[in-house]
């Protein structure tokens, strides 16, 4: 049986995990949160005291990461080792280490498989940088999901400041684009639109638009199959 999967790519701060966990329960997919993948390494790299860069130590490292993912009540939780490390891969420092980790061969080697596996047995609906482009070459609906810097800024400060952090908008606008910059300029995998994939611009849309709009286009994908 061939499962529908649903590429969902895009700069960080477009809302493409509130987007994709949206339209994942509407149409009963499986929703996959890559970059929390990512974020599990960089993890694993900071408490071994690993720089984003280093790539000796990233490369003697890797095979020492043990992931595994649980969905409990719909919410993904990563484990690295054994251990729940759901609440603290969630950090600006975990967002900026995560981007500087996935730009290591070694890295997207090792969780290439993974991500592909978990699309082979379930109707999925995946968000990352890469998914249209390497994961999923084949994905049924491949979405590449934008919106200004300064819109996708203004939504991380506010999710910050909402979780009780105190962070200036200068700080979250000035890291939010060097994490574009790195991502859509490294070597390997970077973040770029694949050339089948629907475009949405979410600058001046809210949620329920967005969600109606690339729901709409699923349906129009999925009927034609
Ligand atoms: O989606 P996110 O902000 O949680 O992703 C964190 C970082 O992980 C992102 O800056 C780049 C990397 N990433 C990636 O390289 N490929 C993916 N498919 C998903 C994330």
């Amino acid at each position: 049986m061939n499962y529908i999967s649903i590429a969902i790519d895009g700069p960080g701060g477009a809302g493409k995990s509130t987007v994709a966990k949206r339209l994942a329960s509407e149409l009963g997919y499986h929703y996959v949160d890559t970059g929390a993948i990512y974020r599990t390494v960089g993890y694993h790299m900071s408490l071994m005291g690993i720089g984003p860069k280093d790539k000796d130590g990233i490369e003697r490292c890797i095979d020492d990461v043990n992931i595994q993912i649980e969905w409990q009540d719909g919410v993904q939780h990563m484990f690295l080792n054994g251990q729940d490390v759901t609440g603290e891969i969630r950090t600006p420092e975990m967002s900026m280490m995560a981007s500087g980790v996935s730009a290591q061969k070694c890295v997207r080697d090792y969780l290439l498989q993974m991500q592909r596996d978990l699309a082979r047995t379930q109707n999925v609906i995946m968000d990352g940088r890469d998914i249209g482009t390497v994961v999923l070459p084949n994905a049924t609906v491949k979405i590449y999901l934008t919106a200004s810097a300064e819109v996708r800024a203004e939504r991380r400060f506010l999710e910050l400041q909402g979780k009780g952090e105190k962070v200036k908008f200068e700080d979250v606008l000035k890291e939010l684009i060097a994490r574009d910059q790195q991502d859509m300029n490294r070597a390997i995998a970077p973040l770029k639109q694949a050339d089948d994939a629907f475009v949405v611009d979410a600058s001046y849309k809210n949620v329920d638009e967005v969600v109606a709009e690339i729901k709409d286009i699923i349906g129009r994908k999925v009927a034609a199959l």
